[in-house]
């Protein structure tokens, strides 16, 4: 039954059909989990989560030893995730307060943490400094004067990374763009901040600058702005004389969607950044240094299905037919955020032909609450199941609560069995952080 399963690379890799004609991932039927836990639902299959792991440290690992894999947990963090990312030995990368708490109480190792933000607060920065987080990657230089005052303060030599901008264009939506001149992140190269910052940063006290990073955007399809990116900055620090015990060309690694935007391997990502830091660092004379990569959405995207219930259907003849899901924007921003693209599938019918094509429309008050705008499937009824893949990352980590709308549980499946690792948000949770004179 497993030829039934179209687009299959999109989906989680223990997915399957089963003989009821049901989407199964990791061996647990997705019929049978909305029964048990409702929809909206976010399933994560465990074996895609550690596969993509372990994907990331073998591939690079295997032509560059000396690489640090961190998981940007921006993509999506709470504390089980956090521990099976530790668990399969990859560090971590935090953007927030909140990310580096999370991390903490699930007992990831500090020594592993890089915290990165444009603007980092002075409470955040102290937090991670009192918590010995093992790199914080300073943005600015407010950021890099106010940390050097709070190291000094602890009494730390803080281990720094400065986040470049190498005026780089990925080609990706201009929302996901960090690496070019006019964006908010990083010291930017061409105008000479970068170097003035590397300089600073010596001649601050209790800081230790260990090496650079930059990051181009999210999600990355081609594979030449790493090789641009990575030949970019190490001209600049070789010409500056500028030693390099870390150099982290950060993450953005895509995944599929649909089916006619599939990425590239991990291991041409690795193969082009591997390749491209040895001979640059040969030609240049440089002594190769520690690389720190940064994937997120290709490390828990595809693990990810999003399930929902198909409510109204309305019919506007020769114009278009929304088919409305108890979900949407609220825990998938992304299609109103980004024109992000997805597809589906009808879980509880997966041997049905595609027979219409309709727009899968969210219950939020918005016209833009559209999850996807053209898609060809079954004619769908009302109470049909419908699960969009590839709903792993950015999706549950932006949601929010608009509309009150609780947001949905998650559960990770494995061999047959599942485990909430997020309980669904309920009405009396919006009265919790109320107050009433
Ligand atoms: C600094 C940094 N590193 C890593 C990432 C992860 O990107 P992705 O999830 O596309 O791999 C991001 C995301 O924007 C980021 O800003």
């Amino acid at each position: 039954m497993a030829d039934l399963l179209p687009n299959m690379e999109l989906f989680p890799m223990s997915s399957r059909v089963n003989d009821k004609e049901h989407l199964e991932v990791g061996g647990c039927d997705v019929v049978d989990l909305v029964e048990s836990y409702g929809t909206p639902l976010y399933i994560y299959d465990e074996f895609t989560l550690r596969n993509m792991c372990s994907q990331f440290k073998n591939s690079f690992t295997s032509r560059y030893k000396n690489t640090e894999v961190l998981y940007a947990s921006k993509a999506f963090i709470n504390k089980a995730i956090a521990q099976i990312v530790s668990d399969e030995g990859l560090g971590l990368d935090v953007v927030s307060g909140g990310e580096l708490f999370v991390a903490i109480d699930a007992g990831v190792d500090v020594e592993k943490i890089y915290f990165h933000g444009n603007n980092k607060s002075p409470d955040e920065l102290e937090f991670a400094v009192r918590n010995k987080i093992g790199t914080i990657v300073v943005d600015n230089f407010y950021e890099l004067t106010k940390l050097d005052e709070i190291a000094h303060g602890q009494g730390v030599m803080q281990d720094i990374l400065i986040r470049l901008s190498p005026g780089i264009d990925p080609h990706t939506h201009e929302k996901t763009t960090t690496g070019i001149l006019d964006s908010k992140f990083g010291f930017s190269i061409e105008t000479g901040d970068a170097l003035r910052a590397i300089k600073l940063s010596d001649s601050l006290s209790n800081l230790s600058l260990e090496g650079v990073h930059f990051h181009l955007g999210s999600p990355i399809f081609e594979l030449e702005p790493y090789e641009l990116g990575i030949k970019t900055v190490l001209s600049f620090t070789s010409a500056n004389n500028i030693e390099l015990n870390v150099f982290s060309p950060g993450g953005g690694f895509a995944i599929g969607y649909v089916q006619d935007g599939l990425p590239p391997s991990v291991d041409s990502y690795a193969e082009i950044i591997t390749e491209t830091l040895i001979s640059t660092c040969s030609n240049l004379g440089i002594k190769p240094p520690k690389l720190v990569i940064e994937p997120g959405r290709s490390i828990i995207g595809r693990s990810g299905v999003a399930v929902y219930t198909v409510g109204a259907i309305k019919d506007i003849p020769s114009i278009r037919k929304y088919v409305s899901v108890d979900g949407g924007m609220g825990d998938n921003v992304r299609p109103a955020m980004y024109d992000a693209r997805y597809s589906a599938v009808v879980a509880n019918r997966m041997a049905d032909d595609p027979e219409e094509i309709v727009s899968l429309a969210g219950k939020y008050c918005e016209s833009g609450d559209i999850l996807i705008k053209d898609i060809n499937l079954p004619i769908l009824e009302t109470g049909d199941i419908i699960a969009i893949p590839a709903s792993g990352a950015y999706s549950p980590s932006m949601a929010s609560s608009y509309n009150l709308n609780p947001r949905p549980p998650m559960v990770i499946v494995s061999e047959g069995n599942d485990r909430l690792i997020r309980r669904r948000e309920e009405y009396q949770d919006y009265l919790i952080f109320d107050s009433i004179k």
